[in-house]
């Protein structure tokens, strides 16, 4: 027997193929990466949350002379989002960059560690989230839940007595 997993995405030339709200998001996305921490990759991340009573919510990555202490933007907005609007579900996160070593014209994905936190976000709040990948120009990436991004995810079920 064999166990399939897959998932669909969505994929845009443009900004312009964009609902208006959902362009709005990756504008801010990428204005916001200009607030990223990073003197050491020179690779800046901006996500914006658009929480489901409409507020925004910005994480930018910020890094430290001790490497491994760098958070990522995506980890940095979702606590921020935690903290300023506890209970609160997010609906839609954009996720843009800026590479200084090189082109931004195609989407990134979550890192393996914020999927994780994504993942637990989700389930915690009962609520998908959706998210709007991409870069500075180029293709536009768009998937219903972050959740596709990890499949046979471990969660806090696994912790659970029984
Ligand atoms: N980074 C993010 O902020 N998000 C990602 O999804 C991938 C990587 C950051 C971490 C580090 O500061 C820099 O990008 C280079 O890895």
């Amino acid at each position: 027997m064999k166990k399939d997993f897959s998932f669909s995405l969505d994929v845009y030339d443009n900004m312009d193929e964009l609902k208006p709200e959902d362009a709005f998001l990756l504008t801010r996305a990428r204005e916001i990466t200009n607030d990223a921490y990073a003197p050491y990759s020179k690779f800046h991340v901006g996500a914006v949350a658009r929480m489901v009573n409409g507020s925004l919510i910005n994480g930018t990555n910020q890094e430290n002379a001790s490497y491994p202490i760098g958070l990522c933007a995506e980890r940095v907005l979702l606590s921020a989002a935690s903290s300023v609007h506890p209970g609160l579900p997010i609906d839609t996160i954009a996720i843009s960059y800026s590479n200084t070593h090189g082109e931004s014209d195609h989407p990134i994905a979550p890192c393996g560690i914020c999927r994780q936190s994504l993942h637990e976000y989700e389930e915690r709040m009962n609520h998908p989230i959706r998210l709007i990948l991409g870069g500075k120009k180029g293709k536009i990436f768009i998937i219903e839940g972050a959740s596709h991004l990890l499949p046979l995810a471990f969660t806090k079920r696994e912790l659970d007595k029984s």
